[in-house]
């Protein structure tokens, strides 16, 4: 198939494109590299040794979309990555996050409709259900309330492409909820850039180990889990870059509406991950307890069967192979993609 990637320049979309070439597919990326570099895309080109299409086009830019679509009229699908994914700046920035991720996703949709193109599979969070009414979490659990703007762009666009869909069966729309992605791919080529200091948990512990930051914040050691810290569905990203493969099933056997977590069904806590990555890797990283980081919740984890059951997708990757892979990445490439 020939699919349109939105935000294929950051680290999901990256790794996505890698897995989608190995399948038989073909992509072209549209980025405006907000958050990410083209040197991610040069590096994806050397590990397929495909010449991905890349647009430096931004999802809000009805015209530049069109040029898009002008240039490849074919498109089978879109995966739409691109948004921005800072739960911190999200509570600060409402206005840009509302505003790029609902008016982009808006923008897009109607680009897509104009153009025939109504298949697409969608990047969604855990963190639609907000504090989960059951655990492990299944994909009939109700959606809860979201403490921050980013969570609420998720939580409104699946509604949006849930309407949408119902306003025109043509629409085949597969909402893809994904728990706590981490690892990078095996050549440790690419990985996880962030801008800054790291909000997610395992960025924070590799630059740590790589000597950037002193020490590990734990945020909260007091929850009602096993060691008191909390509890996570961490998953291999290119395990969930290879859902998206998956995915393309349900959308080639005319889904409709359809809605999977990607995770791997085991909770991990913030020191399984800490002793875990100390373990496997040989390295020392420094932590102390902190207050609780408000919005947290306990324990998420997913129930995956779903996605099993109808698309034959499982995580591959153990924990210590996310851990090996996340440091394998961040030691080759110290500052990330932009050198030393
Ligand atoms: P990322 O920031 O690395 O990738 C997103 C890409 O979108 C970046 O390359 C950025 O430059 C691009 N982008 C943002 N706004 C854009 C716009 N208006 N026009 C064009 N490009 C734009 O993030 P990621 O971790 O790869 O996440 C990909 C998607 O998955 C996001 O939608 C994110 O919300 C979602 N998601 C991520 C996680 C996670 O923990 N990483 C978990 C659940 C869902
Ligand atoms: C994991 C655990 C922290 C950092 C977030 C978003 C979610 C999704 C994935 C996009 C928690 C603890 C963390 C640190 C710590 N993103 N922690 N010290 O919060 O589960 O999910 O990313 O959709 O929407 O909310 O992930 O990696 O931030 O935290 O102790 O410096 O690690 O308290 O228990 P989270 P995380």
């Amino acid at each position: 198939m020939k699919i349109l990637v939105t935000g294929g320049a950051g680290y999901i979309g990256s790794h996505t494109l890698i897995e989608l070439y190995k399948a038989g597919h073909e992509a072209v990326v549209i980025d405006n590299l907000c958050n990410s570099s083209s040197e991610s895309l040069r590096r994806v080109g050397l590990i397929t040794g495909a010449k991905i299409p890349f647009f430096k086009v931004d999802i809000r830019d009805s015209k530049g979309l069109d040029g898009v679509f002008d240039t490849h009229p074919d498109f089978d699908c879109c995966i739409h990555f691109a948004g921005l994914k800072a739960v911190g700046e999200s509570v600060s920035k409402p206005l840009e996050y509302y505003e790029n991720n609902i008016n982009g996703t808006l923008v897009l949709l109607d680009s897509m409709r104009r153009h025939g193109v109504k298949n697409i599979i969608f990047s969604s969070s855990a963190t639609v259900y907000g504090n989960p009414a059951v655990i492990p979490i299944t994909e009939k659990c109700p959606k809860g309330e979201c403490t921050n703007p980013y969570g609420q762009t998720k939580s409104m666009l699946e509604q949006v492409l849930t309407d949408l869909q119902k306003s025109d069966p043509e629409w085949n729309v597969v909402l893809l909820r994904y728990f706590n992605p981490i690892g990078a791919h095996e050549s440790g080529m690419i990985g996880e850039n962030p801008n800054g200091i790291p909000n997610n948990l395992m960025p924070y512990i590799t630059q740590v180990a790589v000597g950037k930051r002193k020490e590990l914040g734990v945020f909260g050691k007091d929850y009602d889990t096993p060691d008191g810290t909390g509890v996570r569905d961490y998953i291999h990203v290119v395990d969930l870059a290879r859902g998206h493969v998956c995915a393309l099933k349900a959308i080639t056997g005319k889904c409709g509406l359809a809605i999977y977590n990607l995770g791997t069904g085991h909770g991990y806590s913030v020191l399984d991950i800490v002793n875990t990555f100390q373990r496997v890797n040989g390295v020392t990283v420094p932590y102390s307890i902190k207050p609780r980081r408000p919005g947290d919740i306990a324990t998420c984890y997913s129930d995956p069967a779903k996605a099993y059951r109808e698309l034959g997708w499982k995580a591959q990757f153990g924990i210590e192979e996310m851990c090996r892979d996340s440091w394998n990445w961040q030691k080759k490439n110290p500052n990330g993609f932009e050198g030393e």
